[in-house]
């Protein structure tokens, strides 16, 4: 502001400067052409009395601001001069400029004409005048007057200081009285402020959208900060939800159970970890905060491991909490997961151009189906407010019917997919259904803010909701449902990473298994076999980076890790069928005797597995078409920790938003993305480096406790507005159509 200030008097001292300047001259010549004019008469009376002439000039002269007057015969000779008057200016030098001869034939007398010049002299500047003076028509000479000037500089110096003073007091005036103002107001305005977030102030209006977002802020600043620097961990979650869910009964909600046990070869039972990113991130959660876990029982030996009450204590050795078996009939398998949930939801939510396909059929087992969990999820909680973490798109009915049944259960639910626009999924013909059944929830997660607003617009779109804009959250029949993002992500460390051997050795192994060559380059791509997942693509990829860089032609082998999934979809058999040719092609093209360019291994790869050959490559590549999160991305940096390798990532993930320093590409480019794998084999060891570090310590911080915890934060703070305003108590789901 000081500086406008200055640029603003500097102009107007200008301007000023320029405008006192020519008041002034204007001044000075006028007063001396009317002092001439006005002696005039006088003088050509006492012309011929050079005594009388001598006082006339000298009473001129005393005048401060006159230097001296002279009268001038007209052959410019002095008649008479004040002995002030300088040198240049006497009547010799000024007479040639005032005389006009010749004007009129046969003219003797000369005439002349009033002169006048500003002339710069040492001791100043000066106006010099001169005006012929005439007697009854004939005239007798001229006289000249010369006006100090400097005077005038002095005036305008004084003008000038007087300006700018008023100048800058005004503009001060202008500037400050406001500044004064807004500062006073600010003032009342923080003091009030800070009253109110005391608590001892009177509610305003104006003031309640700062005061949401200042508690909010507050909130989360007090969630980050704890003994544990910041991080966050197993124990920390425990705490959060001892002390703010008073330890509450957690129920997990989620159609694949993390320990599925079948029956080996030999007729012994086996346990499997399944290929699934929603149980990588939820286990380590439940052993966090024990309590139970009700899935489906899709194990070849699950009944024969239960109890009565159909629970089974997990993990094997370390049982610190249960699963709880609900089991299905084939029609109910084939009406819900297979039909429903991965026929219609799943392509409906991804965008990978697979045509969802809508049966009615399909539709009454997924609601039948939904009822049986609720149902089940009510036998397990002991209270009558659990903490139920629903997960995914198999269960979007079961948050309203379980609400009905436990109206002051905090029921949290994650959609771990994409969820798509809203014309979208306006294709579902049971859209509102779907909408109604999660509005159940105290809280719908997703994993960026885009499907949170996709979601939002879908229910305004087609429900009849309040939005509450403020607290991100829908209003329906008076429940209050807040919509949030939350980044799913790894348990930190991975216990995965922890008990894997070396790094040498993961690669010795891996090598060994492969039959590779000693300067052999590894490629890897770990996923369920699905068709969003974009496997097709990335070995299209690798088959054009081969023909493209030939160089590596012999060296680059690239491992495709594919789970077998959901294989009575038809969809899911075409894949299998064009993912085997793919390979076959590529393998045939550029295979030799000696070396595969692709391998195929289309079995279930236990987690050591899996996190070994994340250990051994140079380069894993995510090339998912859409994906919510992707956990490979995530789980693959864990792996090294040898800061080596390097991420290869498709836009379409939800990982691509946190995982910056990854190589984005968009998998559809087939040219990019072999730009990309060649990229990762020539990229320096440092720059491998510092791209791992940076991404190692963003999924270290931001890890699975932190977004349970986040979860469970929110959750436990809409409890506390529930029961501030009455509405915990009373809470009933009455219109729900379930
Ligand atoms: O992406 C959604 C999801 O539930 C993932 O969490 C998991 O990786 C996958 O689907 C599992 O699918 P399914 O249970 O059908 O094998």
């Amino acid at each position: 502001m000081l500086i406008a200030l200055a640029l603003l008097t500097w102009a107007v001292s200008g301007v000023v400067q320029t405008t006192t300047h020519e008041w002034f001259e204007r001044d000075v010549s006028e007063h001396a052409r009317l002092a001439l004019i006005g002696a005039m008469p006088s003088m050509a009376d006492a012309w011929y009395d050079p005594v009388r002439l001598q006082e006339q000039l000298m009473a001129m002269d005393r005048d401060v601001r006159v230097i001296g007057v002279a009268a001038c015969n007209a052959d410019l000779t002095t008649r008479s001069v004040t002995p002030d008057l300088p040198e240049e200016f006497r009547c010799q030098t000024v007479g040639p400029r005032v005389r006009v001869t010749g004007t009129a034939a046969g003219e003797v007398t000369p005439r002349f004409q009033p002169w006048s010049t500003i002339a710069a002299l040492p001791t100043g500047r000066v106006y010099v005048t001169a005006m012929p003076i005439v007697s009854q028509g004939q005239a007798l000479g001229y006289a000249v007057l010369a006006h100090d000037l400097s005077y005038i500089e002095r005036r305008e110096a004084r003008a000038q200081t007087f300006l700018l003073v008023v100048f800058g007091v005004l503009a001060l005036l202008a500037f400050g009285i406001p500044l004064l103002v807004a500062r006073r107001v600010r003032h009342d305005w923080s003091m009030e402020l800070h009253k109110l977030l005391r608590g001892d102030g009177k509610r305003r209006r104006e003031f309640e959208p700062i005061l949401g977002d200042m508690r909010d802020l507050i909130a989360r600043m007090a969630d980050e900060r704890d003994d544990s620097n910041g991080q966050w961990t197993a124990d920390r979650l425990k705490q959060i939800l001892n002390r703010n869910l008073h330890g509450e009964k957690v129920v997990i909600l989620a159609n694949r159970e993390p320990y599925v046990h079948i029956l080996g070869d030999g007729g012994q039972t086996e346990v499997q970890h399944p290929a699934s990113g929603l149980v990588t991130a939820l286990e380590p959660i439940m052993r966090a905060c024990s309590g139970v876990w009700v899935a489906h029982g899709s194990g070849s030996a699950d009944r024969a491991t239960v109890d009565r009450h159909d629970h089974v204590r997990v993990p094997p050795q370390e049982e610190s909490y249960e699963i709880r078996r609900v089991w299905l009939t084939e029609e109910e398998q084939h009406g819900y997961y297979y039909g429903f949930a991965n026929e219609g939801l799943w392509p409906l939510c991804h965008t990978a151009h697979a045509r969802p396909q809508f049966r009615a059929d399909d539709w009454k087992y997924y609601r039948e189906v939904n009822r049986k969990f609720a149902e089940a999820v009510c036998e397990e909680v002991d209270s009558k407010n659990p903490v139920v973490l629903v997960q995914d798109y198999h269960f979007a009915l079961a948050p309203a019917m379980i609400r009905k049944r436990l109206p002051t259960a905090t029921i949290l639910t994650f959609w771990h997919i994409p969820w798509p626009n809203a014309e979208r999924m306006g294709i579902c013909p049971w859209h509102n259904e779907i909408l109604e059944g999660l509005l159940g929830s105290s809280i719908v997660g997703f994993h960026t803010q885009l499907h949170c607003n996709n979601f939002l617009d879908t229910v305004d779109r087609y429900l009849e909701t309040r939005r509450d804009r403020e607290q991100n959250a829908v209003v329906m029949r008076g429940h209050q449902t807040l919509v949030r993002p939350y980044p799913i992500a790894l348990e930190w460390p991975v216990r995965w990473v922890e008990s894997a051997p070396p790094l040498e050795e993961c690669r010795a192994q891996v090598w060994r298994s492969l039959g590779l060559k000693p300067d052999a380059l590894l490629g890897l791509g770990i996923d369920r076999l699905d068709y969003t997942k974009g496997i097709e693509e990335r070995l299209l990829a690798v088959e054009l980076f081969l023909e493209r860089y030939p160089q590596y032609r012999g060296r680059l082998t690239f491992a495709q890790l594919a789970e077998p999934s959901r294989t009575e979809i038809e969809r899911y058999k075409e894949l299998n069928v064009a993912v085997e040719r793919l390979a076959e092609r590529i393998n045939q093209r550029f295979g030799a005797a000696d070396y595969r360019p692709i391998v195929l291994l289309r079995s279930h790869h236990e987690p050591p597995d899996v996190f070994r050959f994340y250990r051994a490559a140079d380069f894993c590549y995510v090339s998912s078409l859409h994906d919510g999160m992707n956990l490979v991305a995530k789980e693959f940096v864990a792996a090294r920790t040898d800061l080596k390798g390097v991420l290869i990532l498709s836009e379409f993930t939800g990982a691509a938003q946190e995982m910056t320093e990854a190589l984005i590409v968009n998998p559809y480019d087939l040219e990019k993305s072999s730009d990309a794998m060649a990229a990762a084999l020539a990229m320096p060891v440092q720059e491998q480096q510092d791209r791992m570090r940076s991404m190692r310590s963003m999924i270290g911080r931001f890890n699975v406790y932190r977004w349970a915890g986040k979860m469970l934060v929110d959750a436990a703070r809409l409890r506390n507005q529930e029961r501030l305003t009455g509405r915990l108590a009373e809470r009933t789901l009455v219109n729900a159509s379930f």
